[in-house]
């Protein structure tokens, strides 16, 4: 469903989020707030507040604590105003970090999604079924997301009287041996009238084996107050939390799954063991291959082909374009039927024009290639621009660092580097020039002329012979 679809759907009921990230996630054993360990090149937050964006929520509350600045800087960056944060210092329990969300709720707000920040694989349709349940039970003033699971351990039960209908969530330490029976479990995905949910949260109280303030306990208040609605979700796998690392690589390779069949719904052939972070976008008609990795701000274009091990980190790849095997390219623009590789290197801020070349074993750093030139093999092209198409052959070496400050190389459209040439920066090659192979340029070159800077050549006739038969004679 697409995202405008989805905002439409929730027409009505004006939604903040509150998504609980405060705890520290103490198996992941890690110096960093659990939420900002990554998946699929982005933090796990970032794809719950994502989720909850995407089904049409209006602005989100964080509750952060541990490492809770790192959290909420990331969030602004991420966000901007939308998602801001709360505070809590001590986490006494998932009641307490709603109830410090609150302030930062909006007084028009109809209703409180309640969302887990370690639960990255929620799925925003989801979240708009939860929404519209709620909606359909106007006198319930909550609705909760379910789902069954194999192993219960350690999830809150889902308590249901003789009718069917919820009555409580219980947990799992406080569970009686037949409570603990029970496979429908909470995963942690609520949303609640908002009157109701101030009301509720003022009345909760320590009362059970961890002595925190239990959000769960809203449950029975809701359910003795015109019903608790259950909406029963079928892949348990997109309400997974994550506890662990073990959990997070999982959930990564599930999510990378669903990104790359989202991907070749569109259009494009995805080769099994691909890599396509969230936000990379792909035209139709491309072909991704095996071991390729797409990261951050990555687009690809239509009909291009990104060959076996290509790793592309906020690359713009134009249509037809051709990434032949094992390139790396980091902020980097490709041009139309472009071709590239196979091993070649493109550093930030180079751009490699329209149906211009860049063959295996080049390097470029903040170079442009124009429109048609060539650099086809083993060469170090650093801070300069090659016109239209001139060609760099093999070996050429731009001499761009003098061990203080880099310098640049400029070539004109049409001119000629021959191989193994070193350009020592700053030099510019006029327009049509020609390099003789070898020659170490350090004076400009103007357009039309010849550069060459080498030894003359001797034959002595005979020579080598001789000298063969005198080692011999020696040895
Ligand atoms: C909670 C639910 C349980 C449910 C499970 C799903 C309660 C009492 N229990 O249990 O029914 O099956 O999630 O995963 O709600 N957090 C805070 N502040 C706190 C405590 C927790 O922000 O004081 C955050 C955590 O960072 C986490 C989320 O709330 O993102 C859930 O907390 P956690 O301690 O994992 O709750 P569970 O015991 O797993
Ligand atoms: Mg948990």
């Amino acid at each position: 469903m697409s995202t405008s679809a989805l905002h439409a759907s929730l027409a009505g009921l004006d939604l903040t989020a509150v998504i609980l990230a405060a705890g520290q996630g103490t198996r992941m054993k890690s110096k960093r707030a659990k939420v900002l360990h990554q998946l699929c090149g982005r933090p796990m937050i970032h794809h719950v507040v994502g989720a909850a964006f995407d089904a049409g929520v209006k602005d989100v509350v964080v509750v952060v604590g541990f490492d809770g600045d790192n959290v909420s800087t990331y969030l602004t960056g991420a966000f901007g105003d939308r998602a801001s944060t709360a505070v809590q210092a001590e986490q006494k329990g998932t009641g307490h970090a709603v109830q410090c969300a609150m302030p930062g709720v909006k007084k028009e707000a109809d209703a409180v999604l309640v969302l887990c920040g370690d639960t990255p694989l929620l799925r925003a349709p989801d979240l708009v079924k939860l929404c519209e349940a709620l909606a359909a039970a106007p006198a319930a003033p909550m609705a909760m997301l379910t789902c069954e699971v194999d192993d219960p351990t350690g999830y809150g039960r889902i308590l249901r009287n003789e009718e069917g209908r919820v009555i409580a969530i219980r947990e799992h330490r406080d569970a009686s041996d037949a409570e603990r029976a029970v496979r429908e479990i909470n995963p942690g995905v609520y949303v609640v009238r908002r009157a109701f949910l101030a009301e509720a949260l003022g009345c909760l109280k320590p009362d059970n084996a961890q002595a925190e303030l239990y959000f769960t306990d809203t449950v029975a208040a809701a359910a003795a107050r015109g019903g608790a609605v259950a909406v029963k979700v079928s892949d348990a796998g997109s309400l997974a939390g994550i506890n662990d690392r073990a959990q997070l690589a999982a959930a990564e390779d599930a999510l990378y799954a669903r990104l790359a069949d989202d991907v070749r719904r569109t259009g494009v052939t995805v080769r099994t063991g691909a890599r396509i972070d969230a936000g990379v976008t792909v035209g139709a008609d491309a072909t991704i291959e095996s071991g390729v990795v797409l990261r951050g701000a990555t687009t690809i274009g239509s009909g291009a082909t990104i060959d076996v091990g290509c790793v592309l980190t906020d690359v713009t790849v134009a249509d037809n374009a051709k990434l032949q095997p094992y390139s790396v390219a980091t902020k980097t623009r490709i041009g139309e039927r472009a071709q590239v590789g196979p091993f070649s290197h493109l550093r930030p801020e180079s751009v490699i024009e329209e149906d211009a070349h860049v063959g295996n074993f080049v390097e470029l750093k903040k170079t442009t290639m124009r429109k048609g030139a060539k650099a086809n093999h083993l060469a170090y092209l650093g801070d300069g621009d090659v016109g239209e198409g001139a060609n760099i052959g093999a070996g050429t070496i731009f001499c761009n660092y003098d061990g203080f400050k880099k310098h640049r190389t400029e070539i004109g459209a049409g001119a000629f580097i021959g191989s193994d040439s070193q350009l020592v920066a700053p030099i510019t090659i006029g327009a049509g020039a020609y390099v003789g192979t070898g020659t170490t340029v350090t004076k400009d070159v103007p357009a039309g002329a010849l550069a060459i800077g080498r030894a003359k050549q001797e034959n002595k006739e005979g020579y080598a012979d001789r000298l063969r038969a005198r080692l011999k004679a020696a040895k």
